[in-house]
C-alpha cells in the first residue's frame, strides 16, 4: 500500500495538463458494447477505475488494449453478459454495462453495487427505467438479471436527476424499437459527451445537455473513433490547490465552459482567472474570502468538488457553510481534516466551517476519492508534514497527482508502506 507525504507551505507555479475525464470515459467504454467492431478512444486517463472497466469488458469478451491514453476496444467476440460482484464492489460505475448488454444481447447479469463510504447509493432509477423499456428485471442472490427480446421506446421521468441512470437508459434506448423520451435527464458534460459518442455511432438523440432527451431507436450502430473531454473535477482540484498555497498556475487542455459555476465561486473567494482557448491561468489572492456553496446537479456546484471546497474554506479565516444536496452524508473527509486542526461541525447535510489561519500537518487517512483530494489540498497548505494514507482511493480518479503537484513546486512524494 502507498501513502503520499507532503511538506506543506510551498507556493505553486507553472503548468499542469488536465487528464481526460474518467466519468466520461467509463460510460463511453461500455457504449462500445452496443455494436460489434473496433473502437478507438483517445485521451483516456490511466486510472484504476478505467482499468477495472477494461477488465470488465474483457470478461464480457471484448479485446481491450490500453496504452498512452489510447484505448482500442474490439467488441466482435462478446459472449458473456455478466458483471461479477468482485468488480462491481470496487467500482459502482460497472452498472453502466447493464443498459448496453440488455439492449444489444437481450440479457445481462450485473451484481447489485451495494452502499459506499458515504451512504446508500441506490440504482432504482436504472432498474425502473429499464422496466419501462420492457425489460424483465429480477434480483437473484445479489445480482440484477435483466432480460428482453427487444426493448421498446417509452416515456421515462426521473424524480431525481441521475447521471448514471440517464446514461444507462440512454444507452438502452438507442437500440430500442420506437421513441424514448427521458425527462429530468442529467445535463452533465459527461452525459452530453456520451450522447455525442452514441450519435457518432449512428444513434438518433435530440436534446443532449438538456433535461429532455428524445431518442429514436435504430436497428444497428457502428464502431467509431473518439477523443475524451477533459476532466472538469481534476481542473477544479488544481484550482483549489493553488488557491490554498498561493501562486499562479496555468491549467492546460481543460474546458472552462464545463466549470462556469465552479469558477464563479472561486472568483467570489478572490481567485482571479484568465482564459486562452483551453488554458486557464489561475492567480491565487493573498487572502481568500469565506464563501458558502451548495451542491446541485450540473450546471450547479458539483458534489465531486464539495470535499475540496471544504478543505479550502477550512484555511480561509471566517465562517462558511458547505451543503451537499446530492449525497447528504458525504462528509467522511471532515474527521480527517479535523486531525489537521480544521474547525468544522456537521449539521444534517451541511458542514459549518470556522476557517483557521493555519492547519498543522498530521497523519490522515483517505476514505474515498474526493476525500483524498481534499486531504492533499489541506496538506499542501498545512505547516509541517502530512502523511495521507490509503491513497489507492486517489489513484481511482487522479493520474499521477503527486508528480503533477511536484512539477508545480509542491514538496510531495509517494512512499511504499
Ligand atoms: C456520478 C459520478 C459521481 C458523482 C455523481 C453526482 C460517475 C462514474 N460518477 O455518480 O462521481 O458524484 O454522479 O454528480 O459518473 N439516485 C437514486 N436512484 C438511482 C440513482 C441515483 O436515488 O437509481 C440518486 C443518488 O442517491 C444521488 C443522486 O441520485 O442522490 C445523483 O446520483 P447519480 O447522478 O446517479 O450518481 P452516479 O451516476 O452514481
Amino acid at each position: 500500500m502507498d501513502k503520499i507525504v507532503i511538506i506543506g507551505g510551498n507556493r505553486l507555479e507553472g503548468e499542469v495538463v488536465v487528464s481526460g475525464s474518467k466519468n466520461a470515459a467509463l460510460p463511453v467504454m461500455t457504449a462500445t458494447l452496443l455494436s460489434s467492431g473496433k473502437f478507438v478512444i483517445e485521451n483516456v486517463p490511466e486510472l484504476r477505475d478505467v482499468k477495472t472497466m477494461a477488465n470488465l469488458l474483457k470478461i464480457i469478451g471484448a479485446d481491450v488494449k490500453f496504452s498512452e491514453q489510447r484505448m482500442d476496444i474490439d467488441t466482435s467476440n462478446c459472449n458473456k453478459f455478466e458483471a461479477p460482484y468482485d468488480l462491481v464492489r470496487t467500482m459502482r460505475a460497472s452498472i453502466y454495462v447493464l443498459g448496453p448488454l440488455v439492449s444489444r444481447f437481450g440479457y445481462a447479469k450485473v451484481s447489485l453495487p451495494g452502499g459506499c463510504a458515504w451512504g446508500p447509493r441506490p440504482v432504482n432509477l436504472h432498474l425502473e427505467g429499464l422496466k419501462k423499456l420492457g425489460a424483465d428485471i429480477t434480483l437473484d442472490q445479489g445480482y440484477i438479471i435483466a432480460k428482453a427480446k427487444r426493448l421498446k421506446g417509452s416515456l421515462i421521468k426521473f424524480d431525481v436527476s441521475s447521471v448514471g441512470a440517464t446514461g444507462n437508459i440512454m444507452m438502452a434506448a438507442v437500440l430500442a424499437q420506437g421513441t424514448t423520451v427521458i425527462e429530468n435527464a442529467a445535463k452533465e458534460p459527461e452525459i452530453k459527451a456520451l450522447a455525442e459518442f452514441l450519435v457518432k455511432m449512428g444513434a438518433k438523440i435530440d436534446g443532449a445537455g438538456t433535461e429532455r432527451l428524445e431518442i429514436e431507436g435504430v436497428d444497428k450502430l457502428h464502431p467509431v473513433k473518439e477523443i475524451m473531454i477533459p476532466d472538469r473535477i481534476n481542473a477544479g482540484t488544481f484550482i483549489a490547490a493553488v488557491s490554498v498555497t498561493g501562486g499562479r498556475i496555468t491549467i492546460k487542455k481543460s474546458n472552462p465552459d464545463h466549470l462556469t459555476f465552479v469558477l464563479s465561486k472561486f472568483q467570489e473567494a478572490g481567485v482571479k482567472f484568465k482564459f486562452y482557448n483551453s488554458d486557464i491561468i489561475v492567480d491565487a489572492p493573498d487572502k481568500l474570502k469565506p464563501i458558502n456553496v451548495t451542491t446541485a446537479p450540473y450546471p450547479g456546484f458539483p458534489t465531486d468538488m464539495q470535499a475540496q471546497w471544504t478543505a479550502l474554506m477550512s484555511i480561509t479565516p471566517g465562517i462558511s457553510i458547505v451543503k451537499d444536496t446530492i449525497y447528504l452524508d458525504r462528509f467522511s473527509h471532515i474527521p480527517e481534516l479535523r486531525r489537521l486542526g480544521a474547525d468544522i461541525q456537521v449539521e444534517n447535510n451541511s458542514a459549518i466551517i470556522k476557517g483557521m489561519r493555519e492547519l498543522k500537518g498530521a497523519a490522515v487517512m483517505s476514505t474515498d476519492l474526493r476525500a483524498s483530494a481534499s486531504l492533499i489540498i489541506a496538506g499542501l497548505a498545512a505547516k509541517g508534514r502530512t502523511d495521507v494514507l490509503r491513497v489507492y482511493h486517489i489513484d481511482r480518479g487522479y493520474e499521477k497527482i503527486e508528480e503533477k503537484l511536484k512539477k508545480l513546486g509542491a514538496q510531495i512524494w509517494r512512499e511504499r508502506i
